[in-house]
């Protein structure tokens, strides 16, 4: 039987299970309530690379063909985020959560049942 997409996708859920969008949301919460702590905002960029990088090496894995793309607005995120310092105002708090709802509804969306389960 040939391996399809989502045949890779099942076979990989393991990795994504380790830091499925909860983890995200949840990273998210835990600066709102900490605005001033570095290491709460440290784990929320370390989470979020690590999410997207197993996203992409799926991606990858499964040859898709707007994996440059997709990669690429993961990495504008990231530099987003690695260009603020805590405090963290509650408005990039806001910004974060809403580009993280954004992305799954509009982008990862393609992948429903794929990457998120
Ligand atoms: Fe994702
Ligand atoms: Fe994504």
């Amino acid at each position: 039987m040939p391996r399809t997409a989502l045949s890779i996708f099942k076979s990989c859920s393991e990795k994504v299970t380790l830091f499925p969008t909860q983890r995200l949301f949840k990273a998210i919460a835990d600066v709102e309530q900490h605005p001033s702590q570095a290491v709460a905002y440290a784990h929320l960029k370390s989470v979020m690379g690590k999410h997207f990088r197993f996203e992409e090496d799926m991606m990858k894995e499964a040859q898709f063909a707007d994996l440059a793309t997709h990669k690429g607005i993961h990495e504008d995120f990231e530099a987003t985020l690695r260009a603020s310092q805590v405090p963290i105002s509650s408005e990039k708090v806001t910004g974060a959560k809403q580009w993280l709802v954004d992305h799954i509804k509009l982008v990862d969306f393609k992948y429903k049942g794929k990457l998120h389960g």
